[in-house]
């Protein structure tokens, strides 16, 4: 097995292994109950925006695997199969080494092949080319990409990259070069207004936040280290705190909330501080391996349906609604937005 076939395998155990922290910061926040929200739960339109892109609910599977052989071409199928059952958006894991290696390519073709209409992103890092964009994109007919950022986890990766210089001008030339949008996204440690604004000038269809409180690849990748760096265990801006601060640039760009959610409450919250859409990447994929298929799919389906309960619970008949209800912030996450004067 290669190198890197190896790692992904490690992620996926590791991922399992560790679970999800609860830190995305949506304690925090507490969204005002109506007592007359004059609203029936069928009345309720989960549809919603990321970009020019249309998705049915607000709920998407965000990128974990591909390439790696068997099992990975396994988790694939089942993750996209799950989402053309309950018609939610997917990403593929990253592409690089499909486009590297075309033996590879199979475990992201099979997540078109299985889920045909459905909504697709692509995923490369931010080393990738315009060409390697291209090619990504063609090989799974992907609706938009994701470019990730994960500084901090190649930082702590053993065989990382060491050099960011050019990182924002090679994805500029990416979003000039492609015919899909382009969504920039963190992996974990989440995301601040300034590296937002930065990306919403260079035309930037959406950002995900991947905020820091659920999966923590410092910890992973600690553990395939021989010299543990704990710096960075603790390291990066709460999911719900990197809503707050890419929302706060009011720049014209979606944005999806992602890092350690888990349940429809926290879905709801990212929507309610702005969000337009949230991903969930590690708590589906342990569900998967531990309760399999069925366990995926009802989970997905309980929890979109959870989510049309909150919204009429709150008087929220659509997306767009939920997104301007009235909520409190306590503590950590207060604390931190009075001190960067975001309100
Ligand atoms: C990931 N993630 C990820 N992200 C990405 O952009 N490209 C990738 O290839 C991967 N690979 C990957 C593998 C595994 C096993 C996991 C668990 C995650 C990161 C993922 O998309 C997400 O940003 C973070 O996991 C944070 O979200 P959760 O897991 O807390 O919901």
């Amino acid at each position: 097995m290669s190198k890197r076939a190896q790692r992904k395998l490690e992620h996926i155990q590791h991922t399992l292994a560790l679970g999800q922290q609860r830190l995305n910061g949506f304690d925090d926040i507490t969204l005002i109950h109506q007592s007359l929200p004059n609203l029936s739960v069928a009345k309720i339109d989960l549809s919603t925006k990321v970009g020019e892109l249309i998705l049915s609910s607000p709920l998407l599977i965000n990128a974990m695997t591909g390439g790696g052989g068997i099992d990975t071409m396994k988790i694939n199928e089942a993750l996209a199969r799950a989402a053309h059952e309950t018609n939610i958006a997917i990403a593929v894991g990253s592409q690089m080494s499909a486009i590297k290696d075309k033996s590879e390519q199979p475990s992201y073709k099979i997540m078109r092949k299985v889920n045909k209409d459905g909504i697709i992103f692509g995923n490369l890092g931010s080393e990738a080319t315009p060409e390697q964009a291209k090619i990504a994109i063609e090989m799974i007919e992907a609706n938009a990409l994701q470019i990730h950022l994960n500084v901090v986890q190649e930082l702590v990766m053993p065989e990382g990259d060491r050099d960011f210089t050019n990182v924002l001008k090679r994805i500029e030339k990416i979003v000039q070069h492609v015919d899909v949008p382009v969504i920039v996204k963190e992996v974990g440690f989440g995301m601040n207004r300034e590296v937002a604004a930065k990306l919403s000038e260079i035309g930037v269809a959406a950002i995900d936040v991947g905020g820091f409180g659920g999966t923590n690849f410092s910890k992973i990748e600690n553990l395939r280290r021989q010299r543990i760096l704990h710096n960075f265990d603790h390291w990066g801006i709460s999911t719900a705190v990197s809503i707050a601060e890419v929302i706060s640039i009011k720049g014209n760009i979606s944005v999806i909330g992602s890092g350690g959610i888990q349940n429809a409450l926290d879905l709801a919250k990212s929507i309610a501080l702005g969000a337009s859409a949230a991903g969930v990447a590690g708590f589906l994929l342990k569900l998967y391996i531990e309760k399999g298929y069925d366990a995926l799919v009802h989970e997905i389906i309980n929890i979109l349906e959870d989510l049309t309960y909150i919204m009429t619970a709150l008087g929220a008949k659509t997306v767009d609604e939920l997104q301007r209800v009235p909520l409190i912030i306590f503590g950590n996450t207060h604390h931190w937005l009075n001190e960067r004067g975001i309100d």
